[in-house]
């Protein structure tokens, strides 16, 4: 993409209404517009990141073998009637009458609608296990949306059912999820820690919420130190493996984590004095079992082994799509703007032309953005009319994680300068060198 044909709205100006870093920084860098209390339109750059999130979900949740699908927004009342939660939602549900006065809701969440999928097809025991996930809009009416798009009333949630004939199998399911989760947060640059939660609406009592810590985070949080020394790195994973996926989960989950709403004070002084803290931090996932709460309620069974009719055991597991893009910059910024993780950044790099106009400088930019290009990469080339000053500002507000630099001068010495975002560190070297570090740092 070149700049100066892309749709770039950056604001000089810190917007007033912006309480937190992320927020003023998806504004200020053009990647979201409020439309109204907590519902935005996602510009241009703020989209291409959004898309990237969801591309990682849906890698990580098919390499799990669980299945896409696409469940529509707008839901009927009835089936929330079947599971007794339309009137006990409360307020934060979107109730919707249609032209003839039927109740519609905008979801929530989706446990009935798979609930519902589920049982019109599936009857045998054979069929399982199955997990069906999608990634589609959700609505709460929320009391106070803030904070951009980390507490919107329409946010992107990537949601994921397990259908399992016993609780065992759902079990591995759940442990299955967690392993998914905690690689596809380390992919987007993250350490999300899975914490023992509390279940709400949804119900069940197994349940984790996967936090990142931040000064800014909504959840008062307790936990070990210790936790924070774990990584789930490069490991092969055979998601079909009870025993792998069990002790992964007992690894990331055995050391005192909790949020405020499970914290228990006795059991939290048992860890030595220096390891014990208390902090802040962001949500960005949670998974639960609950058992045969809705396949009960909603008559989701299957034929076992024994010719008999059984409920079957449930879980659901979500991710926060849009409001990591905030949990990501609460945790990955400097005063000058966002720093993109390379996993999750709009563009692969920056290509900066000091000298606009310059033959030399026009044709050496032109040459880097072809290579990059033509190797499979996404550089933003920044061929404004601008001073040098502007396109460094604009380039370190949207926090591209490399940056070329191209001026006439650099190229009598036959030398481009690559700078890291993250250190600020600048090396010369020959432009074709430069394109040869950008694709060893994406392959
Ligand atoms: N209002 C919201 N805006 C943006 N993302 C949200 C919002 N509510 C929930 N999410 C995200 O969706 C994920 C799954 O939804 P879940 O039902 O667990 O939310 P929740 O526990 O009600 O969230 P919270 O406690 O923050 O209100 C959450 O982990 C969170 O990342
Ligand atoms: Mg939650």
């Amino acid at each position: 993409m070149r700049l100066s044909r892309y749709f770039l709205p950056v604001l000089k100006e810190t917007p007033a209404e912006a309480q937190i870093v992320s927020h003023r920084l998806m504004l200020r860098a053009g990647m979201i517009r409020q439309s109204s209390a907590g519902i935005y339109s996602w510009l241009p750059l703020g989209y291409k990141v959004l898309q990237k999130l969801e591309q990682i979900v849906h890698e990580e949740q098919q390499r799990a073998g669980h299945i896409p699908l696409l469940m529509p927004t707008l839901q009927s009342a009835d089936l929330w009637r079947e599971s007794g939660r339309y009137d006990d939602y409360g307020e934060e549900m979107l109730r919707i009458t249609d032209r003839h006065g039927r109740d519609m809701l905008y979801g929530p969440t989706n446990e009935e609608l798979i609930t519902d999928i589920f049982r019109s097809y599936v009857n045998s025991y054979k069929d399982l296990p199955l997990t069906l996930y999608h990634i589609q809009w959700k609505f709460r009416d929320e009391r106070r949306p803030r904070f951009g798009v980390m507490r919107g009333r329409e946010f992107l949630m990537k949601d994921g059912y397990n259908f399992d004939l016993t609780k065992e199998a759902a079990l591995h399911a759940y442990n299955r999820h967690l392993v998914t989760y905690l690689r596809t947060f380390e992919r987007m640059g993250l350490q999300a820690i899975p914490m023992r939660a509390d279940s709400g609406p949804i119900g069940g009592d197994d349940t984790h919420e996967f936090l990142v810590l931040a000064e800014t985070g909504e959840s008062e949080v307790f936990y070990d130190s210790a936790v924070t020394d774990l990584s789930f790195g490069d490991r092969a994973i055979d998601y079909d493996d009870v025993v792998q996926c069990q002790s992964i989960m007992e690894e990331f989950t055995t050391k005192y984590a909790r949020t405020d709403e499970t914290h228990d004070e006795a059991l939290f002084n048992e860890i030595p004095e220096d390891r014990r803290r208390s902090a802040r931090g962001i949500e960005v996932g949670q998974i639960f079992y609950f058992g045969t709460k809705y396949s009960e309620a909603m008559g989701a069974t299957v034929v076992n082994d024994q010719q008999e009719q059984v409920p079957v055991h449930m879980g659901s597991h979500g991710i926060g799509v849009s409001r990591l893009i905030g949990a990501i910059i609460e945790a990955s910024h400097d005063d000058n703007g966002i720093i993109w993780p390379e996993g999750v950044t709009p563009f692969h790099c920056g290509i900066v032309n000091l000298r606009q106009g310059d033959e030399a400088a026009d044709a050496a930019c032109e040459a880097l953005y072809e290579q990059l290009t033509n190797a499979g990469l996404d550089p933003l080339y920044d061929d404004r009319n601008e001073r040098a000053g502007g396109k460094f500002a604009t380039m370190d507000l949207i926090g591209l994680p490399w940056r070329i630099t191209v001026g006439p001068r650099g190229l009598k010495n036959g030398v481009v300068e690559l700078t890291s975002r993250k250190t600020g560190e600048s090396v010369e070297m020959a432009p074709e060198a430069a394109v040869a570090r950008i694709i060893e740092i994406y392959t």
